[in-house]
């Protein structure tokens, strides 16, 4: 593994070796025992998007593991003013020991890989947002023990999330279904490929038939970074794709409640379930430092 574009990209194993790490450096912060693996290494991180986690967290986690991370929102970089990828991808190869961006197009990362020369980390495109899910991933392991036999039921957009979270389960042998509308499902390049993975990748438009027996609820924003403008018409459209009590009531008994932050309550998720599950959300975006640390051990510290 040299770069984390997007959970597509990992086998199975390279996903579980992650969240061992991750669980190990939890373990190591928890009991106060040092673990500065990138000492001395430095991370850029490129924000063309809001961010509070992301930022924090890995902001955070560079300096537990002894390293620096310094924040480059793209409007102050020449990049905001139209210098290319490619010379940027060149430059900052010469200063850092690793790029995190936080973009609009999948292909700005491709592009910092084939021109740069250090490993380069997704917080997140239009189309991927591989260290939610390796941290939504870690959570559900820790709640359930084991991913065996699990069904996790995504309700909302089938966008950047739920692509993600899509590969991320069907890799890991987990059942995964999303209910959102028919034009908000999962695009079709994408559904090709989950399909390999048989009846472990389902797509309908009913949440009910979706959340049954379901042991993981997850649930995402019906209105992404960028696509504001639509918003109201999707909050007519995606009215009834919401995480509430009648949802919860056909999930299993001791299901738990995922979301990836910033939620809105009251529309793809209720106060009340929010409220009655914070514990869960919040401990997934606790996470987000303990996987995203071992993503960089993993690529900064060249740990196999
Ligand atoms: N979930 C997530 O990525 O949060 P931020 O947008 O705050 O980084
Ligand atoms: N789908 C959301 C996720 C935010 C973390 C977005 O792209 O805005």
């Amino acid at each position: 593994m040299k770069h984390l574009l997007k959970i597509a990209d990992l086998s199975e194993n390279e996903i579980i070796d992650i969240l061992n790490l991750a669980d190990q450096l939890k373990y190591e912060k928890k009991h106060g025992i040092p673990h500065q693996y990138l000492l001395g290494k430095t991370l850029g991180m490129i924000f063309q998007k809001a961010s509070t986690r992301t930022r924090i967290s890995f902001e955070v986690g560079m300096g537990e593991l002894g390293g620096n991370a310094i924040v480059l929102s793209a409007s102050d970089l020449q990049m905001g003013r139209g210098e290319p990828i490619k010379d940027t991808a060149r430059v900052l190869s010469r200063y850092l020991d690793g790029i995190m961006i936080r973009t609009y197009a999948q292909k700005d990362l491709e592009d910092l890989v084939t021109y740069g020369s250090i490993p380069i980390i997704n917080g997140l495109t239009d189309y991927a947002h591989p260290c939610q899910v390796l941290a939504d991933l870690m959570t559900i392991r820790e709640y359930k023990g084991s991913f065996k036999g699990l069904k996790v039921c995504f309700i909302g957009d089938g966008y950047n999330m739920a692509n993600s979270l899509a590969y991320g389960c069907v890799k890991l042998g987990i059942k995964f279904v999303l209910a959102a509308p028919k034009q908000y499902q999962i695009k079709d390049d994408i559904v090709n490929e989950l399909k390999s993975y048989g009846e472990l990748f389902t797509m309908t438009e009913d949440v009910f038939a979706a959340a049954k027996n379901a042991d993981v609820l997850i649930t995402d924003v019906w209105a992404s970074m960028g696509q504001e403008e639509e918003s109201k018409n999707r909050r007519d459209i995606f009215k009834g794709y919401q995480i509430n009590d009648d949802v919860l009531s056909v999930a299993k008994k001791d299901a738990i409640v995922q979301h990836c932050l910033p939620a809105h309550r009251e529309e793809e998720i209720t106060n009340k379930v929010f409220e009655e599950h914070a514990d869960e959300i919040f401990d997934e975006a606790e996470n987000r430092i303990h996987a995203q640390k071992a993503v960089l051990v993993k690529l900064l510290g060249k740990i196999d």
